[in-house]
Parts: structure tokens; sequence; C-alpha cells
């Protein structure tokens, strides 16, 4: 994996854990205390990828072949980390992604069932082998977080409740993916349930961020 001076910080989870709006309050938060920081999501994050995310979550596209449907997301991927995330990370900035890999990982592979080995190696490939410092899971109920996201997702972008996501044994296999990516490689990631108070979470988040930003100044001390 080849070194970049900055760092990068993913955020996972299922639907209406409330990860762009933590997201973007670490941006601000970041911002405000000197960090060159950017802030970014996918599928999406390029032209291109912005052209292929409605595509992919728009309903009239419907019901589409699931290797079609990874695909798209590893094209979007691609277009994303070769042109925002990359540069990004050479020039030393902090950035906060609001899904990557791991999503694909639970969604396609434990959600719709591709193989799990298949998709590790498109992620490799479309990622050039990049991985995040640290990803942030954020948990809540799939019933709750259901409940969340269909209250809040533009009627344009909502494919995956409608075609997918509504049968409650869908998000919960996901929601297990998730825990089966965490198992298989814990240092990468922190675990955040979202029962708690906005502000509270929040303040978790913040406090591994910092953490996270102190670590990588030291190492970067010769
Ligand atoms: P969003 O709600 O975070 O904008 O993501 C849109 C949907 O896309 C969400 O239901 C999760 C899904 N998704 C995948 O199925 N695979 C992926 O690789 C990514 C990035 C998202």
């Amino acid at each position: 994996m080849k070194y970049f001076p900055g760092l990068f910080i993913t955020f996972e989870g299922i639907e209406g854990t409330g990860k762009s709006t933590h997201a973007r309050r670490l941006y601000a938060f970041l911002e405000e205390n000197g960090h060159p920081v950017l802030f970014t999501a996918e599928p999406g994050g390029t032209e291109v990828g912005d052209q292929i995310r409605s595509i992919l979550l728009h309903p009239k596209t419907g019901g589409i072949d699931a290797i079609t449907e990874l695909f798209l997301f590893e094209a979007s991927r691609r277009e994303h980390v070769l042109h925002v995330i990359q540069p990004a990370l050479q020039s030393g900035r902090i950035v906060l992604c609001v899904r990557f890999c791991d999503s694909t990982i639970a969604y396609q592979g434990y959600g719709r069932g591709l193989s799990i080995e298949m998709i590790r190696n498109l992620n490799r490939l479309a990622t050039n082998d990049l991985v995040p410092d640290l990803t942030l899971l954020l948990d809540i109920d799939p019933e709750e977080g259901l409940r969340r996201s269909l209250h809040h997702t533009s009627p344009q972008e909502l494919r995956f409740e409608e075609e997918f996501l509504k049968k409650k044994d869908v998000l919960c296999s996901i929601r297990n993916g998730f825990f089966k990516i965490v198992a298989e490689d814990p240092k990468r990631f922190q675990v955040i349930s979202t029962v708690e108070s906005k502000d509270v979470v929040f303040e978790k988040i913040k406090n591994y961020v910092l953490s996270m930003i102190q670590d990588k100044k030291r190492r970067n001390v010769p």
C-alpha cells in the first residue's frame, strides 16, 4: 500500500445512522481548528461518479443485475480515488468519506449475496489498494435506521430502500456483514452505537479522530 501524508477516514454503517451529519460536523470542526480537510461521499464525488450515483439510486432504474450494480459502484469509486481522494491525501489533507469499500462488501456481498472474494479483488483494483487509516462504523437498529432514512432521503434516491432494503432480513444481513468485516480487521475500526444523543456520539467521533491525527503526527516526525 502506498504511503500518503494525509489521513483517510471513512464513515460506514446501514441507513439512518447519521453518517453524513456527523461527517459534515467533523469537517466543520476540523476546518475551524485549522486542519486541511475534505468532505466527500460515495457513490459519487466526481462528475462521472455523480452521474453513476443517479443511475444507481434513482427508482426508475428499477431492478438491475447485481454484478452490473457492483461494476457501477466500482467505476464510481475508481474515478473518485484517482481524481479526488488520492490527490487530497497526497497533498496532506484529512479526507472524510461517507461510505467506501466496506459498503460494497456489506451491501453487494452480504446483502445481495455476491462473492466477498470477488468484491475484495474489485475493490483493490478500483482503489489501487487504498485502505482507510480509520473507519468509524456507526450502528443502529435496522428498523429504526430504515424509518429515519425513509424520512430523510430524497424521492430521486430511494431505489435501494424501495427495491432491496425494505425486507428486514436484508438490512440485518448487511449490518451483520459490517460486523464480520470489523472482526477481520479490528484495528482499523471504531464501532459507535448511535443510541446515545447526537452530541455524545459526535464527541466520541471527535476524540477518535483527534487521537488519530496525533498518532499520524508522531509517526511523521523522524
Ligand atoms: P447513501 O444513502 O449513503 O447515499 O448510499 C446510497 C445507497 O447505496 C445506500 O443504500 C448504500 C448503497 N451502497 C451500496 O450498496 N454499495 C456501495 O458500495 C455504496 C458506496 C453504497
